[in-house]
């Protein structure tokens, strides 16, 4: 018989991965209801979209966000995470947009938490010193008795300049993970896959789709083993403009 003193914490078995390399609008429309899965996503800005207006680029977000949260089954959640852009002396509120699309579809937001991209107090000039991680449902409501940090002071190491950190992601999928019955976390924008490397960690089970040939390759490859303070992939600072 083993001690308490002397348990030994075991990392769960890896989840499973398969990453397509798809339009995710087109694979969304194709699938219906994920059952047994939760999402967890950062839609493409209005920079990735060169021939987009903001009008059509704001459009096309909410349209999307729609589509992402009508493919989560009751007893999942859909998290998104966002950095706001300020564009033409205006600031562009991404928690405003998928908030619209989430209330049309009845899903209620459970947590909306601030993640840190500059120390508080510091004047940033380009994007804001924050960005948005917030957490939809149809059917699940949040458990106040579990709640975590509504502030994260970072988002931990990312692999690219768009890239999710590591602890936002972790945050995420520990979520997941604590608070719905739904083993699968799909991220139908997964760039370089670190949603989908965080969650394999944990023992779920991760799908993504990605439009870009390179961004999917390095998806299915990226090891992110949680612990390490580096994600165990080269960092990628060029432009990635592959399709
Ligand atoms: C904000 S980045 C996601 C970053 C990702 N969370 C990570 O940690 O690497 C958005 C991604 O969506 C991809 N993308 C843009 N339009 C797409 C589409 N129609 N279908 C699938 N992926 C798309 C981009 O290539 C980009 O990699």
């Amino acid at each position: 018989m083993v001690s308490d003193e002397h348990r030994v914490e075991q990392a769960p078995p890896q989840g499973k991965r398969t990453v397509h390399c798809a339009d995710a609008l087109a694979w969304l429309e194709a699938q219906g209801v994920l059952a047994g899965c939760s999402l967890i996503t950062s839609m493409p800005d209005v920079s990735e979209f060169p021939s987009f207006t903001l009008a059509e680029w704001k459009d096309w977000f909410v349209r999307t966000a729609s589509l992402v949260l009508s493919r989560c089954p009751d007893d999942g959640v859909t998290i998104f995470f966002q950095t706001d852009i300020k564009k033409d002396g205006t600031w562009v509120d991404k928690g405003y947009l998928i908030q619209k699309a989430a209330e049309q579809l009845g899903h209620s937001l459970l947590w909306h938490k601030v993640v840190c991209r500059a120390p508080p107090g510091g004047v940033t000039f380009g994007r804001p010193a924050y960005s948005h991680m917030l957490c939809f449902s149809r059917g699940l409501r949040a458990d106040l008795s579990k709640s975590t940090a509504d502030v994260l002071p970072q988002a931990g190491e990312v692999t690219w300049t768009r890239g999710m950190g590591v602890q936002a992601c972790l945050v995420a999928c520990r979520y997941v993970l604590d608070n719905t019955p739904t083993r699968t976390i799909v991220d139908p924008f997964c760039g370089h896959g670190t949603v989908l490397a965080v969650a394999n960690d944990l023992g779920l089970d991760a799908v993504g789709v990605e439009l870009s040939r390179k961004r999917a390759r390095k998806a299915r490859a990226l090891r992110m083993p949680l612990g390490d303070s580096a994600p165990g992939s080269e960092p990628d600072s060029e432009p990635d403009r592959e399709p």
